[in-house]
């Protein structure tokens, strides 16, 4: 095989966080949606779609190495949102646990000289930066903007923008 059983399992756990982070980001979107949010449930729908995107891309990469990559169970993502903010604060949260799980195979992937993998994973760290800058801005807004229904409205009106640039 041409990458190591630990880099590979590192890589299938990582198929299962981007699935699951799809899940997340689509349920948050249906949450958005019928609680009047349109342009975050766009946003959140969007992302979701990314987050596929990610996944996809280790299993082609697994491929293109002849491995067969394995397709993950997906886990039930909450259904219910304490509120648009706290949906933004978990996501967050992720995004910060998938950055340290890309650090952790791009030094598993050195430490066996398996360049292959820390080139294709090179792009996932720049990917992490674009993604918690864009949560940590938007959780900002609450701070800037309010959280009253007003804020709120005109928070979600930013959000309805913002899907186009991420
Ligand atoms: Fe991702
Ligand atoms: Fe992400």
């Amino acid at each position: 095989m041409k990458i190591s059983e630990n880099v590979l399992q590192l890589l299938n756990e990582q198929i299962a966080i981007e699935a699951n982070a799809s899940s997340y980001y689509l349920s948050v979107a249906s949450w958005c949606k019928v609680n009047g949010y349109d342009g975050a449930a766009c946003f959140f729908r969007a992302h979701s779609a990314e987050e596929r995107d990610h996944m996809l891309k280790i299993i082609q990469y697994l491929n293109e190495l002849r491995i067969h990559a394995t397709i993950p169970q997906i886990e039930q993502p909450p259904q219910e949102m304490e509120s648009l903010e706290q949906a933004f604060k978990t996501a967050l949260q992720n995004e910060q646990n998938v950055t340290k799980s890309i650090d952790k195979i791009i030094n598993a992937a050195q430490e066996e000289n398996d360049h292959r993998t820390d080139t294709f994973l090179e792009w996932f760290v720049n990917e992490q930066i674009e993604e918690e800058d864009l949560f940590e801005t938007v959780l900002q807004k609450f701070d800037v903007i309010g959280r009253d229904k007003l804020a709120l409205h005109e928070i979600d009106k930013i959000l309805d923008k913002l899907k186009t640039t991420t």
